[in-house]
């Protein structure tokens, strides 16, 4: 039966509750899953004083494909994202496309997604290939290699010169920097309250110093990087966008562009370097639309690696960078056999949908051929694979994000071998509102010989 209530939906407060919550940042994914399976695809979390969140609000989870075509389709005017993001952002950043809600979100979205399509992507890959190259060529000598902190460089690097025309160098580890502690917000040396608020916004000033600086050299000069084509966008229907709305896009992309593709790269890179079978497939694949191209990784070499897309979308599924998506909800509304007040917080786990036994086989388990035919288990259900979200909303870089990732993968995996170091201790992630590694991703790197490749 449907999730969307045939019969009369019960009141909110018998909706289920779970409390044994103490582990959940590090088994999110499974842990909801499991009780998505018990009570159904919405039920209640007890969060804080007496069930509710700091702002007083109930915490829902909703949970499985039906979940996601209610919240990012069908009765997506129920909920909010500005109510769902700006908080979980903690207002270190100004407003972006991610955090608004229409008719603004309208407006903004017509004005950015000519930069974001496939077409553009010809001008990112060679500034993506670029950094990837530079960034790695240290990496056989120093044997061992943090990845989760390479990739970090790597995504930041050309999210900036992508985004705002700035080269790797100084500059750009500066504001990676500036930028990393207001999403940490955490800094060694403060004593009191009024010192750590002093020393954030002193974060917060330098970073749109420098941000609002580039808008203006852009407005005086604009080039084809994607802060050159935002100030230009603008027509009769929509007006274009103003230095602070430029400032806050800039924040967004920053924010929802670079974690991101940072842990989902890590985490494939990972995963093949710990399964040498797939591995192998990888590098035979790579190898043959590599050859037609002279070595060259090209839009059309990423285009015909069938095996090592599936493999980005099994890392996506097993390690959603965004575990859930939250939003407020606006409008009453029936799902699941519950009835559920506007004012409530919901919290629609994408994360906990790719671990449900019944949408993918044996869910725990790393096995990119699920997703090609004659399985594709992501095609069965409709909204199953959400690791970009989906509808009208759905991530506005996932073709940069997933050239990017394929890109970095190419010239790695063809310069190196990467194996899991024996001291390693096994990996979880840990979910805040990005899939983050705080103890690292430790990886060898060795040249890649042909001999390695044979045996
Ligand atoms: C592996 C990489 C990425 C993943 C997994 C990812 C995931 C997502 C998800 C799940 C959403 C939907 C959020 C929601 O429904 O509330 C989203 C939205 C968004 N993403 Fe991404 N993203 C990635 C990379 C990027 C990149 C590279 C950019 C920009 C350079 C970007 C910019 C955005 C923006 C601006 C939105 C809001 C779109 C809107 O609401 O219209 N993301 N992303």
């Amino acid at each position: 039966m449907s999730a969307e209530t045939q019969t009369p939906a019960r009141p909110f407060d018998e909706m289920p509750i779970i409390t044994r919550l103490e582990d959940y940042p590090y088994t999110m994914p499974t842990l909801l899953a499991r009780e998505a399976q018990t009570l159904g695809p919405i039920f209640r979390a007890e969060v804080g004083e007496q069930g509710r969140d700091a702002f007083g609000r109930w915490v829902v989870f909703m949970v499985g494909p039906e979940a996601n075509r209610f919240v990012m389709h069908s009765h997506r005017d129920h909920f909010s994202h500005d109510l769902g993001w700006t908080p979980t952002l903690g207002g270190m950043f100004e407003k972006g496309l991610l955090n608004t809600d229409d008719p603004e979100h309208a407006r903004q979205r017509k004005l950015m997604n000519p930069a974001f399509t496939s077409a553009y992507m010809s001008r990112y890959l060679p500034i993506m290939n670029r950094v990837i190259a530079q960034r790695s060529s240290d990496w056989v000598e120093r044997d061992e290699v943090d990845m989760y902190a390479e990739t970090r460089k790597i995504t930041f690097d050309v999210a900036a010169e992508c985004l705002t025309g700035l080269r790797t160098g100084a500059e750009v580890d500066h504001l990676r920097e500036l930028f990393f502690k207001l999403m940490q917000s955490s800094f060694d040396d403060v004593e009191t309250m009024a010192d750590y608020v002093a020393k954030l916004m002193g974060v917060r000033a330098e970073l749109d110093e420098l941000l609002l600086a580039k808008i203006a050299e852009r407005r005086r000069m604009p080039t084809d990087d994607i802060l050159g084509m935002l100030v230009k966008a603008g027509d009769e229907q929509s007006a274009p966008f103003t230095d602070r709305e430029l400032l806050g896009q800039l924040h967004i992309l920053l924010v929802a562009g670079h974690e991101t593709t940072t842990s989902m790269s890590a985490w494939l890179l990972y995963l093949l370097a710990s399964h040498p079978d797939i591995l192998a497939r990888v590098h035979a694949e790579m190898d043959e639309a590599l050859a037609a191209t002279g070595g060259e990784v090209t839009l059309d070499a990423i285009k015909a690696m069938h095996l090592l897309s599936n493999t980005v979308d099994e890392a996506g599924r097993l390690y959603s960078p965004v575990g859930n998506v939250p939003r407020g909800v606006v409008k009453d509304f029936e799902f699941g056999g519950y009835h559920v007040p506007a004012g409530t917080r919901a919290l629609l786990s994408l994360a906990a949908c790719h671990r449900l036994p019944e949408v993918f086989a044996n869910p725990d388990t790393f096995d990119p051929d699920r997703f090609a035919p004659p399985r594709e288990e992501d095609k069965r259900t409709p909204y199953a694979l959400v690791t970009f979200g989906g509808g009208p909303r759905i991530c506005i870089g996932i073709n940069f994000a997933q050239i990017e990732i394929k890109a970095m993968a190419a010239h790695i995996l063809r310069h190196y071998t990467l194996a899991p170091t024996p001291d390693q201790p096994p990996l979880q992630a840990y979910y805040g509102p990005t899939a983050e590694l705080p103890g690292g991703m430790r990886l060898r790197v060795t040249p890649r010989s042909a001999q390695a490749d044979a045996s």
